[in-house]
């Protein structure tokens, strides 16, 4: 089985928890809201707009989107189970976002048929082919459209999990080409890794202008039950944000 193959084949076992976890999300989706940076930064370009959030995994993120104005979201997964589950919660809680199964980076999708992508939180890290992946973007947003990534900072790879003392593992290079996960939810996954700067350079490089990036102290997620690690203390980088505009 190609690395590729084993990592989609992850992804699906992985989204089994958002049916197992169903009656959860429901509630969570009652509620969701984004994180304040991101209220901030999209509150004034989600009215009225048509959304497309890749990657889209459980969804719930699409439920704040829409509470903070968007018209619609559709939401694109290669994982049939993710999209099912997320289209069944979104089906009775009324809410227009709808989800497509399909594999990034290309898509079948018109041109120009969105005002807003929105996508991270574990998101990029599965994509080979990030400058596909931009193009894409690119070409699926209207002229003036916004790029909205809020992720892993790719330092992360690099901080073991200590409760005890930040430390940086030994088998891991910020300048790696990727790694294996070995953390939940889809371990055994090829991860792709790019420095900060290559994460600008290939946004720019696909045609958009650079609105916003900032780098945060906060993990966008952590594990239930386990102590917080030492690498999320407030002295470490452990997300970012960027927003761009395509020219
Ligand atoms: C960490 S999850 C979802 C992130 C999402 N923002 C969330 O909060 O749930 C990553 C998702 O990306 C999907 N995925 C990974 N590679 C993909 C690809 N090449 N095409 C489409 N979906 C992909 C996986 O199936 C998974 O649902």
């Amino acid at each position: 089985m190609s690395t590729h193959e084993h990592t989609r084949r992850a992804w699906e076992d992985a989204s089994q928890k958002h049916v197992r976890e169903y009656a959860e999300h429901l509630e969570l989706a009652r509620t969701a809201r984004l994180l304040p940076i991101e209220e901030q930064l999209l509150g004034p370009l989600l009215r009225g707009a048509e959304v497309l959030h890749p990657q889209s995994g459980h969804g719930l993120d699409d439920h704040a989107l829409v509470r903070l104005g968007a018209r619609s979201v559709l939401g694109i997964d290669y994982s049939p189970t993710a999209a099912e589950a997320a289209q069944r919660r979104a089906d009775e809680l009324a809410v227009p976002c709808r989800y497509q199964v399909a594999e990034l980076p290309r898509t079948d999708l018109p041109s120009g048929m969105t005002d807003l992508v929105y996508t991270g939180k574990g998101a990029l890290i599965w994509i080979e082919d990030l400058a596909a992946w931009a193009e894409e973007m690119h070409r699926l947003l209207c002229p003036g459209g916004h790029l909205f990534v809020y992720e892993a900072h790719p330092l992360v790879p690099l901080w073991a999990w200590d409760a005890d003392e930040a430390r940086v593992r030994e088998d891991r290079s910020y300048f790696a080409a990727g790694h294996i996960n070995d953390t939940f939810p889809a371990s055994g996954a090829a991860e792709h890794q790019r420095t900060l700067a290559e994460l600008v350079m290939t946004v720019q490089g696909a045609g958009f202008e650079l609105l916003h990036l900032a780098e945060h102290p906060d993990p966008f997620w952590q594990p239930d039950g386990e102590a917080p690690a030492a690498a999320w203390d407030g002295r470490l980088p452990n997300a970012l944000s960027l927003l761009a505009r395509r020219r």
